[in-house]
């Protein structure tokens, strides 16, 4: 039987489709293919913005006729929109047609509750406020060779004003240190090159004490198990940063130069509206504390621009943080308010056309700088880890230590071999160049 999974949202979402394929496989769905040829569909939806709940309402509607024409086609929806209040009601009430909604937590009963639809007309519906155990023992069908996703803890506890993590995600979760430090370990045995420990907070890594040592411990011991890879780690929280996670990150070749440290406003009134807790003046001192034991180090961050009340000013203090600190590139994003989080609740929202005129303003004023840095990389050498082929470019592409793209051309397939790439052109965080062998 052939499956389909449809994916939004973060890297901890990707993975997360990862252990779905490994629960699917084990129920007898052994091919993975397009939604046409599928038995069954997963959408594994996310929910922290609106356009990305808009999106998979629109690729849910659109299955309405396959489903009527494909008998036994199952449709299932699950992650962060499904566990999101209410609307899994809501789920049901437009689209019908679906045959189960499971929560973010209810993932691990997936293979049960199919095999329970196939017994009953009505749809199965299972949404728990808790995962209690963080092992769950499912074997995920990894897509990402040559890199590797590592759950290190789930949920978040940290309630930033406009984020609605904690409430589909729960308290955070640690993964005893030795079954984290076995699995990569087994991975990289098994020939991957890169692996990237996630969690919503690495920093507050064992802050439940189940965990066993703190994440630069972590950190060290992971980048200690022998072999030649790479190793990542996302996201890091401002608040809790620490000398001894630069430390560590000095101490290991292995682990990227490279730090995503979202700061979200480079103002400290929107800061803390946001419950951030932190300041401009201690991220900047932060980063300055990074670059003393790296100098190197790349830094990438999260902005979002129009948070409620957020004057022009405040607005033009992120993008002077921008040209502030440096960082090589960032995800920017328009406030967009969540049911149930606090700043969804404030006066001053701001209207859509500031917004727009704001985010266009940084955005430009990111790449420029991206563009900047970018060049600096022509005429030089970096290794990266070739990771894909992109069809449509003809190209190999991979990422080098400090996060940037590098394309080059090749008659066999490079895939999961680190590269020398001598660099020719630069393209916004994108570099060109040829393979040296
Ligand atoms: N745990 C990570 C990432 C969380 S989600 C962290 O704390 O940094 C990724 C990014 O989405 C956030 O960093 C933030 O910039 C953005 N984001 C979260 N909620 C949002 C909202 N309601 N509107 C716009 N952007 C949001
Ligand atoms: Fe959301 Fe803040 Fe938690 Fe990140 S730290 S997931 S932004 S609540
Ligand atoms: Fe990730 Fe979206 Fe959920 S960003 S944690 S999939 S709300």
């Amino acid at each position: 039987m052939n499956y389909h999974i449809v994916t939004y949202g973060c890297q901890m979402n990707v993975h997360e489709s990862e252990k779905i394929a490994g629960i699917l496989r084990d129920h007898g769905y052994t091919r993975e293919t397009g939604e046409e040829e599928a038995d069954i569909i997963v959408f594994n939806t996310c929910c922290i913005r609106e356009n990305a709940e808009n999106h998979a309402f629109g690729n849910i509607g659109a299955l309405k006729k396959l489903k009527r024409q494909k008998k036994g086609l199952l449709i299932a929806v699950g992650g962060c929109m499904a566990q999101e209040e209410g609307k899994a009601k809501i789920l049901r009430e437009k689209f019908p047609f679906i045959d189960i909604i499971f929560g973010t937590h209810n993932l691990p009963a997936l293979g049960e509750m199919i095999e329970r639809k196939k017994k009953q007309k009505k749809a199965v519906v299972e949404i728990a406020p808790e995962r209690a155990q963080t092992e769950d023992g499912i074997q995920p069908v990894r897509t990402s060779y040559p890199n590797a996703w590592v759950n290190i803890m789930y949920g978040c506890n940290n309630f930033c004003s406009y984020c609605i993590v904690p409430y589909v995600r729960g308290r955070e979760r640690s993964r005893r240190a030795e079954d984290i430090l076995a699995e990569c370990r087994d991975l990289v045995s098994a020939g991957y090159k890169e692996i990237t420990l996630l969690g919503q907070n690495v920093n507050s890594y064992d802050s439940d004490g189940q965990g066993g040592m703190s994440f630069p411990e972590l950190l060290d011991a992971v980048a200690s198990v022998e072999g030649k890879f790479r190793l990542r780690f996302m996201t890091s929280h401002p608040k809790d940063f620490t000398e001894e996670l630069a430390a560590v990150m000095q101490k290991h070749a292995k682990i990227c130069r490279l730090l995503h440290l979202p700061v979200q406003s480079g103002s400290d009134r929107i800061l803390s509206l946001m419950n951030r807790r932190y300041t401009r003046e201690k991220y900047c001192s932060e980063i300055a504390l990074l670059r003393r034991y790296l100098p190197d180090c790349e830094v990438t961050t999260d902005l979002i621009v129009g948070f409620p009340t957020e004057t022009e000013e405040e607005f033009e203090e992120t993008l002077s943080l921008v040209r502030e600190v440096g960082f090589s590139s960032a995800f920017t994003f328009v406030y967009s308010p969540r049911a149930g989080t606090k700043a969804a609740a404030m006066q001053g929202q701001i209207p859509e056309d500031v917004q727009k005129a704001r985010i266009m303003r940084l955005v430009e004023a990111v790449n420029a700088q991206t563009r900047e840095k970018s060049a600096k990389y022509v005429g030089k050498r970096t290794e990266i880890l070739c990771e894909d082929y992109d069809a449509k470019k003809g190209l190999y592409l991979g990422r080098d230590e400090y996060g940037r793209m590098g394309y080059f051309a090749d008659k066999r397939s490079r895939i999961g071999e680190f590269v020398t790439l001598k660099v020719t052109e630069a393209n916004g965080i994108s570099l060109y160049g040829t393979a040296e062998d």
